[in-house]
């Protein structure tokens, strides 16, 4: 798929809002700040093109890295038709993080909004998100994860695992569980004809966010929002079945349940469509970000040879005390300490989520300057996580790093796949079991190799370029115990 046309348009459109901004930026109020340095280029395209010809490349860290090299860690650059304070500084990205809501908020754009609805997680704000975003945190926290979803996340993988011969497109298959396990954990509802449709009109829904976000203009949107109303509809089913149930005082324990239990904005409980929108939300945040992690890691391993042997090491171990078809445990899952450091090794050189954008409420110092409020800004993870001075040989895939440094203060600052501050991932614990259950099956059951080159793409997202497809083999167990 060729993005340049629709991003094209876009620019376009920005134009005008733009010219905008570059007017106000110029504007007296402006003057005795000391703005950020860095160079706002074109005003009206700005530095957009060449930030959209570096991640389309190969090595798109030269970007930030020359841009870092002149101007420092924190620094301004016009990108997407605004000014944009970016910043490639843990300590700076800690503060941009914790001051969620006091000095910056998150900012997404409507294209955004209008596919996962008003009233989801992500778009929240003030007391409401403080209340939704510990609720969501406590549907996947340790306890829940070892009592229940453990179990579940472990047939899951089972099931899927079950039909794989020969050629097997991994990012797809990634999906398939991703998606099979987020639906059981927010709703109760196991893999059937049902899910699967419901997971297809959800691949619409979510190409919609990386195309040109106009009905008009784009029917890859137009299908995007179309697919949104219809998973909405199934999605409303289920709720108001649930609700009767739930009257009816058969009780569940998963997400929904809770949603329907809690006592809404108003006092008197939220209502079907504000449910409808927090669920689909958690589907969007979940699905794309452990999948393209999962195929990383695969990808990473099978390049390292020594990691996927140690990795195999392990994980025959936790098999060879138990029977080939028992479930794993939560003392199981607790003694993976390589895999812990592959998961970790992955979230960091993957680094999926490349960073958070914020507005500015209020002017803010950060590092001598003044960020001007109503500013954008990007805190980049990934530039942190890329870093050369942060971790040595920062751009190679070394789990080995983290055996060592474990514990570590040091390192786990400046490690922040899962963003912090109040909007933390909720899921962070859960995609972390995600990503070792799959594991452990995988490298249990099977060997593999790439069915073709296949390699890294940072643009519109960062994942492979053709899903990591691989001819696998069943290995033969009573041979390797
Ligand atoms: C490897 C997988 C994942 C990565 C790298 C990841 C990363 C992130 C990051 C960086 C944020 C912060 C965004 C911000 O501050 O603006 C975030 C937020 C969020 N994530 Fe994840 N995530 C992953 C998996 C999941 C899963 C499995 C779920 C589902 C339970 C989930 C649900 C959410 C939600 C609902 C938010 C919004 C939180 C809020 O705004 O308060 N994520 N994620
Ligand atoms: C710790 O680091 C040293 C030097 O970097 C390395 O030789 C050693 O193997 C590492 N230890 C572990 C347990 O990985
Ligand atoms: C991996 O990172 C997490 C923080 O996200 C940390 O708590 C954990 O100790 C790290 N694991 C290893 C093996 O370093």
């Amino acid at each position: 798929m060729d993005h340049s046309i629709p991003l094209s348009l876009y620019l376009l459109f920005s134009l005008p809002l733009s010219l905008l901004l570059f007017l106000l930026v110029r504007s007296s109020r402006h003057r005795g700040l000391r703005l950020p340095p860095g160079s706002l280029s074109f005003p009206l395209v700005g530095e957009t093109l060449q930030l959209i010809s570096a991640y389309k490349s190969q090595n798109p860290e030269p970007f930030i890295d020359n841009r870092v090299a002149r101007f420092g860690q924190v620094f301004t650059t016009h990108v997407f038709g605004e000014p944009t304070v970016f910043s490639a500084d843990a300590d700076t990205n800690r503060f941009i993080l914790q001051n969620e809501g006091k000095l910056f908020e998150s900012s997404y754009p409507s294209s955004i909004s209008n596919l996962v609805g008003r009233h989801s997680l992500l778009l929240m704000k003030g007391s409401l998100h403080r209340r939704m975003h510990s609720l969501t945190t406590s549907f996947a926290n340790f306890a829940i994860i070892k009592d229940h979803l453990l179990g579940d996340l472990d047939r899951l993988v089972r099931l899927n695992l079950d039909g794989w011969t020969g050629r097997v497109l991994l990012m797809d298959e990634a999906k398939k569980i991703t998606f099979e396990f987020t639906v059981k954990q927010l709703m109760s509802l196991d893999p059937c004809e049902w899910t699967e449709n419901l997971r297809k009109e959800y691949i619409l829904l979510i190409e919609g966010f990386f195309t040109i976000p106009s009905p008009l203009f784009s029917n890859t949107y137009r299908r995007a929002i179309h697919a949104r109303r219809k998973v909405a509809e199934a999605l409303k089913l289920v709720v108001r079945d649930r609700r009767r149930e739930s009257e009816r005082g058969e009780r569940k324990k998963d997400m929904l349940e809770a949603l329907l239990e809690d006592e809404g904005r108003g006092g008197d409980g939220f209502s079907d469509e504000e449910i409808v929108d927090f669920l689909l939300a958690l589907l969007v945040a979940g699905y794309e970000t452990t999948s393209t992690t999962m195929t990383l890691a695969v990808k990473f391993l099978t390049e390292t040879p020594l990691a996927l042997a140690q990795l195999k090491e392990e994980h025959d171990a936790i098999r060879a005390k138990k029977g080939e078809s028992e479930t794993l445990q939560w003392n199981d899952y607790k003694s993976m300490p390589f895999t812990q450091s592959v998961v970790n090794e992955t979230l960091r050189l993957g680094s999926i989520i490349s960073g958070v954008f914020r507005r500015a409420i209020m002017d803010v110092d950060v590092k001598g300057y003044t960020i001007p409020k109503g500013w954008k800004v990007f805190a980049s993870l990934r530039a942190v996580h890329l870093d050369h001075d942060n971790f040595k040989d920062a751009r190679s895939f070394d789990p080995w790093r983290w055996q060592n440094n474990s514990g570590s203060t040091d390192l786990l600052n400046l490690f922040t796949p899962f963003g912090g501050g109040p909007r933390r991932c909720p899921g962070a614990e859960l995609a972390r079991a995600e990503l070792s259950v799959f594991l452990h099956h995988l490298v249990t059951r099977f060997s593999w190799v790439p069915a073709e080159e296949d390699k890294l793409v940072f643009f519109p997202t960062t994942r492979t370029q053709k899903g990591y497809p691989i001819i696998v083999q069943r290995r033969d167990m009573s041979r390797t115990l």
